[in-house]
């Protein structure tokens, strides 16, 4: 196997470093972070890139083409990681175009165009609440606005970055021209179950589907657990539930075409035992393929929680946090990636993805294209049971570099 070993080694390899002992937790601007960021560094310029990070923490690795001044193809995905987090979302989409462009230095081997490879440093929005701030800049679509959002610990993006040895300043320097780029291509693993259930080891991205954000604060009124008659409660956890049963039922009853989570719930200083909840925080992320059907559940549900509030007496804060429209694949790119499936003498299946990727952000800039690799272990990914084979990884590495020797 030319690629797949090496792959599942460096993955492991990053997979140790982490913010959290026992288990894989990578966020933004954070010395793991840097860590990881400089072992990619390091294997970009043994695979004979240039590669620096840039002014907000992304690594940029640049492969010169025969001619300097085509425009580049650009390919990528993340190096930050949920929490508890699988070894592969995002890294697999890095590691790859490296072996390629590896692969390509020792072949002594030029494209027509130059290749870079980026691993962007926020994708998962852990750490600021905001998604994909790497791939939002170099398309131009990051508002600086977001430089003053929070962590949990009170401590601002440019502060972070700061700490960082970013440069904010910078930020808008970051942003390519749309001539500079011929298109965006990104490799993940799919993170469901489809290509797993039909014995395939890759397929080709239709479209990525389109999100909404939001957190929402509950108001209601502390007290002590022992004396308050239950009537006389105005409970902000107990409305918070009752609020999350009502986003839940939303999305059931669309048959599949709306997908709704409340990740993180939190009651004010952690709670305690005796005490009734007065405040209660909870974020929001609403997809859908459909932007229109999005953001109706969205409305619909941001109503059915006022009528919680309501009949509970508490007070409800809504904060948007973010709008992600749906990116359709370009449609020449997707016939691309099916011909150098085809190749591997492998059949094509086309599939939309249900998770976000950074690809997203270059829709409607550039043409852009994305390739699934399978999952192992049901599709399982947000998880540490996430798996992917070696001999799926060789084969989607070894259709990323066809794909990328058929763009002459
Ligand atoms: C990224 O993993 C996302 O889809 O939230
Ligand atoms: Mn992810
Ligand atoms: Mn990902």
């Amino acid at each position: 196997m030319r690629f797949g070993p090496a792959i599942l080694e460096r993955a492991d390899a990053l997979a140790a470093i982490t913010e959290r002992p026992g288990m894989l937790a990578r966020s933004y601007l954070t010395p793991q972070h840097r860590q990881a960021g400089e072992r990619i560094r390091g294997w970009m310029r043994e695979a004979g890139m240039q590669a620096e990070f840039d002014a907000l923490g992304n690594v940029v690795g640049r492969y010169e083409g025969t001619n300097p001044r085509a425009p580049a193809v650009l390919t990528g995905s993340h190096m930050d990681t949920v929490v508890d987090a699988g070894k592969y979302d995002g890294l697999f989409g890095v590691l790859a175009p490296i072996a390629c462009v590896a692969d390509l230095h020792a072949r002594g081997k030029r494209l027509p165009f130059p290749l870079e490879v980026v691993a962007f440093g926020d994708e998962e929005g852990v750490r600021f609440g905001t998604s994909m701030m790497g791939s939002k800049a170099l398309a131009g679509r990051l508002d600086a606005a977001v430089l003053e959002l929070k962590d949990a610990a009170g401590v601002t993006v440019r502060e972070a970055l700061a700490a960082f040895g970013g440069d904010a300043g910078a930020l808008a320097g970051l942003r390519r021209s749309r001539d500079a780029i011929r298109l965006y291509v990104e490799t993940h693993i799919e993170q469901g179950p489809v290509l797993l259930e039909e014995g395939l080891a890759v397929g080709v991205v239709t479209s990525i589907a389109g999100s909404s954000r939001a957190r929402v604060g509950v108001r209601g009124e502390a007290g002590h657990a022992g004396t308050v008659p239950m009537a006389m409660r105005r409970d902000a956890l107990a409305a918070a539930c009752e609020m999350v049963l009502a986003l839940e039922r939303h999305c059931r009853a669309s048959s599949g075409r709306v997908v709704g989570t409340v990740g993180k719930l939190a009651v004010a200083q952690g709670g305690a035992i005796n005490v009734i909840p007065g405040d209660v925080e909870f974020t929001i992320d609403v997809r859908s393929g459909e932007d229109a059907l999005r953001r109706a559940a969205v409305a619909a549900i941001e109503a059915a929680l006022r009528e919680v509030a309501a009949a509970r007496g508490v007070a409800l804060e809504w904060t948007p946090l973010q709008e992600l429209a749906a990116a359709p694949c370009d449609p020449a790119e997707q016939e691309r990636l099916a011909a150098a499936i085809q190749a591997h003498d492998l059949p094509v299946r086309r599939l939309p993805s249900g998770a976000g990727h950074d690809a997203m952000q270059f829709a409607g800039l550039v043409p852009i294209a994305m390739l699934f690799v399978r999952c192992g272990n049901g599709g399982i990914s947000h998880n540490p049971r996430e798996t992917l084979a070696v001999e799926d990884a060789e084969v989607a590495t070894a259709v990323l570099m066809r794909y990328l020797e058929s763009l002459g």
